[in-house]
């Protein structure tokens, strides 16, 4: 027999593991800058490339500057501000920035594609 005050006691408890969760979920969801690409298409020479910028910044990786690296602030979200189309000894070129980040990645990961044809695929 569950007395009324033991019933009470047990939707009290409910209420606050409802508000606690509440709570955890609004603090520790990140906000999503609403100017971030779903999708990117990069146009090339090689043949397009389409890169799913929403999956790899929620699913393969939660960090922002894990790609965006030593970004400025307010952030600098293009990679050729400082990667141009040429490179020399101490920068890498935009095309050889992109090939060591993506390839890399998906080497260190073993997952994604890592042959040309796998990405210039379009
Ligand atoms: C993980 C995906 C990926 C793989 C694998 C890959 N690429 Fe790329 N490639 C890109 C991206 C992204 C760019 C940069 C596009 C840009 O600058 O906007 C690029 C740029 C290029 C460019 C420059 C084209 C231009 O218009 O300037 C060439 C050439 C190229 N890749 C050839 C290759 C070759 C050859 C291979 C295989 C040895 C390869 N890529 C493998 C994604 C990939
Ligand atoms: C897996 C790598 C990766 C991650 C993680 C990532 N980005 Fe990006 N993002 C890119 C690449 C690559 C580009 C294209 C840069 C270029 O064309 O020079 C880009 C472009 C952008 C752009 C510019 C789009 C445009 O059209 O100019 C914004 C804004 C951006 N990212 C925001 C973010 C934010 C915010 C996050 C974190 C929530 C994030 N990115 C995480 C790789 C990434
Ligand atoms: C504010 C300038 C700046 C921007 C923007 C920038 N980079 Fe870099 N990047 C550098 C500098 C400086 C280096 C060399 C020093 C170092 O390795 O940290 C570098 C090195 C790299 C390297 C060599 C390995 C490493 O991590 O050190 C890769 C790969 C790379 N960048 C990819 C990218 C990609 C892809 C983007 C765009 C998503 C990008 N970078 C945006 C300045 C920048
Ligand atoms: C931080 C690590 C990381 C970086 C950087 C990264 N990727 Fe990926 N990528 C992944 C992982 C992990 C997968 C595999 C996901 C799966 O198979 O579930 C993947 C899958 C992909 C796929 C196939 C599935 C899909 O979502 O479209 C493409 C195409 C791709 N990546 C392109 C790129 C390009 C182009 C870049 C550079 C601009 C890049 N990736 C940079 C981690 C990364």
């Amino acid at each position: 027999m569950t007395s009324k005050r033991d019933l009470i006691i047990a939707i009290f408890l409910m209420i606050i593991f409802l508000i606690t969760g509440i709570v955890c979920y609004a603090s520790f969801t990140p906000p999503v800058p609403d100017n971030e690409p779903m999708r990117i298409m990069f146009q090339t020479k090689a043949g397009k490339v389409l890169f799913t910028h929403s999956a790899h910044s929620f699913d393969y990786t939660s960090d922002c500057l894990d790609c965006h690296h030593l970004t400025s602030f307010p952030p600098d979200f293009d990679c050729s501000g400082c990667h141009f189309k040429e490179g020399d000894a101490l920068m890498l070129s935009r095309e050889d920035a992109f090939h060591d980040q993506c390839i890399g990645c998906h080497d260190d990961m073993g997952a994604g594609p890592v042959e040309c044809n796998e990405c210039h695929s379009l």
